[in-house]
């Protein structure tokens, strides 16, 4: 099948050609997908993209009239495509719905660790022969009140870790987990998560439903001085509220993967340009903040599973017309 590959990294083709082992036409592309590029698809019968390709209903009507049956996501989210319009358009989406969630976790109890124990600011100073203490000053994880939004693939891993811990731990799911209540997690409502957690971590999808679902009034509703960290998608939180919230000390501490605009900022080298979102930039002048750019699934053995989905999915779907991995699309 050819596929055109879009968003492509060094690290994309790697892991995606030797999985493929030649079964697939594989056209790799710099571009994100958007209507701009939408074009550059013409003639191929998969598009393979990734979680800031835009594949919205107008991207979609251009695929469709140029042939495209397959819009193969390379991530486990699928809020960037417009599911009606794929459907109305007879565009089949397939996804990888579990790689590693490990990989989220752990980056996600990195984030926890550093912001608590600043090893950020700790890791500058030593560079520079400032040994002083001062500031730094941390708290034990044991004992503290973990709340998880979202116990699925990832929420669940991050409570096997946490259970080590030592921590309490508390979620918010429509679907509690059984796995979760035998590690000792308590199902509460999102008012009683969000007033007794030390640290919030965000593990559901992104749905028309939950954006900004920790906005002004939910974080005027969490622990003064807790920590918020967001591994899932940006529009999960209300950044501007966020920003308001750590300027008044009321949010002690933000750890953040994703971000609302990341689309416009993350996966390129910028060291040399100007950011012109101001609120991106105002985010990463508090020092008890920590962004990472869209990196939790980053490790080796995450790319491998990513790669041998995404091959498996294209596969499939060249010789059955459908995909264990189909995302269900909602009637237009
Ligand atoms: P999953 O589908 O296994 O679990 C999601 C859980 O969220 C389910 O238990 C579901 O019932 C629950 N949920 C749905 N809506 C909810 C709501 N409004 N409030 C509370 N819970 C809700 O998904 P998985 O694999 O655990 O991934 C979670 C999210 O992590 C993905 O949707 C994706 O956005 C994000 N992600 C981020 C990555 C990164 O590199 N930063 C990589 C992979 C996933």
């Amino acid at each position: 099948m050819r596929v055109a590959v879009f968003s492509t990294k060094a690290y994309d083709r790697e892991f995606l050609e030797r999985a493929n082992a030649g079964r697939h036409e594989l056209r790799f592309l710099e571009p994100r997908l958007q209507v701009e590029t939408a074009s550059l698809a013409a003639g191929v019968a998969a598009v393979c993209v990734f979680v800031n390709d835009d594949l919205d209903a107008n991207v979609i009507v251009t695929l469709a009239k140029s042939g495209t049956r397959l819009i193969a996501l390379r991530c486990a989210g699928y809020n960037n495509v417009d599911l009606a319009a794929a459907r109305a358009h007879d565009l089949a989406v397939t996804r990888v719905p579990a790689y590693s969630p490990y990989a989220v976790a752990e980056h996600t109890v990195g984030l926890i660790l550093a912001l608590d124990r600043k090893l950020h600011r700790a890791y500058n100073r030593v560079r520079e022969g400032n040994f002083a203490l001062d500031g730094l000053l941390g708290f034990d994880l044991h004992g503290r009140t973990v709340g998880l939004i979202g116990t699925g693939r990832i929420g669940t891993v991050v409570v096997e870790i946490l259970t080590g811990f030592g921590c309490r731990l508390l979620a918010f799911d429509p679907v509690p987990n059984d796995k979760c209540r035998s590690l000792g997690v308590s199902y509460v409502s999102l008012d009683e998560l969000l007033s007794r957690s030390d640290i919030l971590t965000l593990h559901c999808p992104l749905t028309g439903e939950n954006r900004h679902l920790i906005d002004a009034p939910a974080l005027q509703r969490m622990k003064p001085g807790a920590m918020l960290i967001n591994t899932s998608r940006g529009a999960l939180i209300d950044t501007l509220a966020v920003i308001e919230a750590l300027k008044s000390g009321r949010l002690g501490y933000l750890g953040l993967d994703v971000y609302e605009e990341e689309e416009q900022i993350f996966f390129e080298d910028r060291s040399n340009l100007i950011i012109s979102d101001d609120i991106f930039t105002r985010l990463l002048t508090f020092p008890n903040v920590i962004i990472t750019g869209h990196q939790a699934f980053f490790t080796r053995d995450a790319l491998e599973n990513i790669a041998a989905t995404t091959i498996r999915n294209l596969s499939e779907f060249e010789t059955a017309g459908t995909s264990e991995n189909l995302v269900a699309v909602r009637s237009a």
